[in-house]
C-alpha cells in the first residue's frame, strides 16, 4: 500500500507501473497526446534531446518486442504500443557533450507517464532490453542512446499474469523523506 506524507496532485498518485496491460489499441491521438506531454518537458538550453520510436502497428512492435529481456516480454509482449525512448547526448547548437540528456530525457518520460494517467492509460519503463541490438536495427549513431522502452496501454487483467508476477501486482510505496533528502541546516 502507497502512504502518503504529504498532500500531492492525484495524477502522481495514481500513475504506477502495472504489468497486466490489454492488448487493446490505444487511439494514435492519445498517444500523440502523451509525446505531447513528453515535448514540453524542460531541458538545458532547452535543447529537447529526447528521441522516440514508436512501435504500435505488428512489424514495429515484433521488432521492439524482440529486443526486450524475456522476463519483459513475458508480460509487455501484450502492450499494443511499445516506445522506445532514446537520448541525444551532444548540444546541437555547439556539437558538445550535453552532459544533462539523459536527465532531460528522464522529464520527458516522466511528463508521458502523467498524461498517459490523466488519459486513464498506464506506462511500464523497461530497462531490461538490449542496447546494442536496439542501436543496430534502428541504425543509431553514436550520439544517440538507447535509454528504456516504454510499454503503453490499457490496464489489463492481472488473471493473465503468470502467478509470480501477479503476486507483485500492486502499486509499489517509496523509502521516507528522511532516507534521501537532507536539510542544510545550522
Ligand atoms: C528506467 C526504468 C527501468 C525499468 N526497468 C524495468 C524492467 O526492465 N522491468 C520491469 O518489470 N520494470 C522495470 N521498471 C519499473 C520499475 O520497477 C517501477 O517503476 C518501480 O518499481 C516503481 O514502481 P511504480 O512505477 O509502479 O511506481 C523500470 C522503471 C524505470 C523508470
Amino acid at each position: 500500500m502507497r502512504q502518503y506524507d504529504h498532500e500531492i496532485l492525484n495524477i502522481i498518485k495514481e500513475r504506477w507501473s502495472p504489468r497486466a496491460i490489454s492488448s487493446d489499441p490505444v487511439d494514435k491521438e492519445d498517444i500523440k497526446g502523451i509525446l505531447e506531454a513528453a515535448r514540453f518537458a524542460p531541458s538545458c538550453f532547452n535543447e529537447q534531446p529526447w528521441r522516440f520510436i514508436v512501435a504500435y502497428e505488428q512489424y514495429g512492435l515484433n521488432k521492439m518486442r524482440n529486443l526486450l529481456a524475456d522476463s519483459n516480454q513475458v508480460w509487455a509482449n501484450s502492450a499494443p504500443v511499445l516506445i522506445l525512448v532514446l537520448a541525444f547526448k551532444k548540444f546541437a547548437y555547439n556539437g558538445k557533450e550535453n552532459f544533462w540528456a539523459k536527465f532531460d530525457t528522464g522529464t520527458s518520460w516522466g511528463f508521458m507517464s502523467l498524461e498517459a494517467a490523466n488519459r486513464g492509460l498506464v506506462t511500464h519503463a523497461m530497462g531490461g532490453f538490449n542496447r546494442k541490438e536496439a542501436a543496430s536495427i534502428y541504425s543509431l549513431d553514436d550520439e544517440t542512446e538507447p535509454i528504456a522502452i516504454v510499454a503503453l496501454g490499457k490496464y489489463g487483467d492481472p488473471k493473465d499474469l503468470t502467478p509470480e508476477l501477479r503476486e507483485r501486482e500492486y502499486p509499489s510505496d517509496r523509502n521516507k523523506q528522511e532516507e534521501f533528502v537532507v536539510w542544510d541546516t545550522e
